[in-house]
């Protein structure tokens, strides 16, 4: 099945409302918490260019989004959904890539972050580099725990001082660490290398 995925844009506003639905859905499905977004709060992320969209045809198949925190030194990769009859498929691993290919584009210097109860979204965390971490090494950006208010858990979160919750924390290296990482060979030593 071939699907286009790329960075929303305006033209994409209409896709809000059934995206939003999305999260409803899959909030009652799963029975654990997921944080919803209502249309108008997705139409911001569309307008800033910080949206992933899947399209089958012109089939709403999948979404997310991305968003920066403690100014520039972290981004989240929030709100992954994929519409059900298109799950299985490997579409949620291909937006994700996306993602966090636009996340370390527009932020290099940001580490790449996300929570989630979902064991299939850890598997692609993982997959993608991102490794389990305690909640203290995430941002302590009071925009993004707020975030959590809609979810059903957000009183667990409270209790422990947004220390510890359901949710298990991801993090992922920003593309200028990935940068200083690579081995400082110089390129005529690097060529003879090769
Ligand atoms: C979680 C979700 C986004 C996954 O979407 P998807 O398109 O079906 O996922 P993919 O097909 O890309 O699967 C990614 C990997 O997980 C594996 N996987 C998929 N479904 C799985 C399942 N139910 N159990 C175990 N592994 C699974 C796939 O085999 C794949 O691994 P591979 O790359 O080694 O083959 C989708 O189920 C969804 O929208 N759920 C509701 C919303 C939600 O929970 N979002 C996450 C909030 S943090």
């Amino acid at each position: 099945m071939e699907f286009k995925i790329y960075k929303a844009t305006e033209e994409d506003i209409k896709y809000a409302e059934e995206i939003s639905g999305l999260y409803v859905e899959s909030a009652k499905d799963r029975g654990t918490g997921i944080a919803q977004r209502s249309p108008e709060y997705l139409i911001k992320r569309f307008r800033a260019g910080n949206s992933i969209v899947a399209l089958q045809g012109e089939e709403l198949a999948g979404y997310c989004y991305i968003e920066v925190f403690s100014n520039e030194g972290y981004v989240s990769n929030s709100g992954l959904i994929v519409k059900p009859k298109f799950r299985g498929l490997g579409l949620a691993k291909a937006i994700k890539e996306q993602a966090v290919a636009l996340a370390r584009e527009k932020y290099p210097k940001a580490k790449l972050f996300g929570i989630t109860t979902s064991d299939v979204v850890m598997k692609i965390n993982s997959d993608l580099g991102y490794i389990p971490v305690s909640f203290k090494k995430l941002t302590d950006d009071d925009e993004f725990w707020l975030g959590c208010k809609s979810c059903a858990n957000y009183e667990i979160l409270e209790k422990n001082d947004r220390k510890l919750c359901l949710c298990t924390a991801m993090l992922a290296k920003s593309a200028e660490e990935l940068e200083n990482m690579k081995p400082n060979i110089p390129q005529a030593k690097r060529n003879e290398n090769e």
